[in-house]
């Protein structure tokens, strides 16, 4: 028996992993694969909607808010906008690595998002708007973390770094309340 060398960890077993590879078609996700697929599937998807309906909001306030003095706050509408838009990427790429299907239907959006919509006039009221809507991501992405676990390492990755983003937003916008 060889003896055991500290660089490398015990008890990995090749025969094992190349039976949990061996279905082609299911791609990424192998026979060891750890999380409830479905329902990581489906609060990946919720996430989606959040960060489309996110996306909308923030694309409404940038082209609706006015005043010289509001270009700063114009121009942190734009960027939050564009980072709302990479979330929704990234989050549709996963669901399609774990062999779902990521639903953009319009119709059904808004009652699949955490966040709400908003179509204020006035621009602290946007801010305030956004503010909670952060708030709400940030706690849904939480709890999201919190139930994957261990189970799906790069899910959980995904999420994490999806919400230090919303972390940084939320500080953003309360930076701008009066
Ligand atoms: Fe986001
Ligand atoms: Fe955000």
């Amino acid at each position: 028996m060889a003896e055991s060398n500290p660089t490398q960890p015990a008890g990995i077993d090749k025969e094992a992993i190349r039976a949990a590879a061996r279905n082609l078609e299911d791609g990424p996700v192998t026979a060891g694969y750890k999380g409830d697929r479905t329902a990581v599937i489906k609060m990946l998807n919720e996430a989606l909607a959040t960060e489309l309906v996110c996306v909308l909001r923030y694309k409404r306030h940038y082209y609706t808010v006015s005043g010289l003095q509001n270009g700063p706050i114009k121009a942190e509408f734009l960027e939050h906008a564009q980072q709302e838009q990479e979330h929704a990427d990234a989050l549709a790429e996963r669901i399609v690595q774990l062999n779902g299907q990521p639903d953009f239907n319009p119709a059904t959006l808004l009652d699949r998002s955490h966040a709400e919509y908003d179509a204020s006039e006035d621009v602290q009221a946007m801010i305030r708007s956004n503010l909670i809507a952060e708030r709400v991501a940030i706690e849904s992405y939480r709890q999201m973390i919190e139930q994957i676990g261990d189970t799906d390492p790069t899910t959980r990755h995904l999420l994490i770094g999806i919400m230090a983003v919303e972390e940084e937003h939320a500080d953003d916008m309360r930076d701008l309340l009066e």
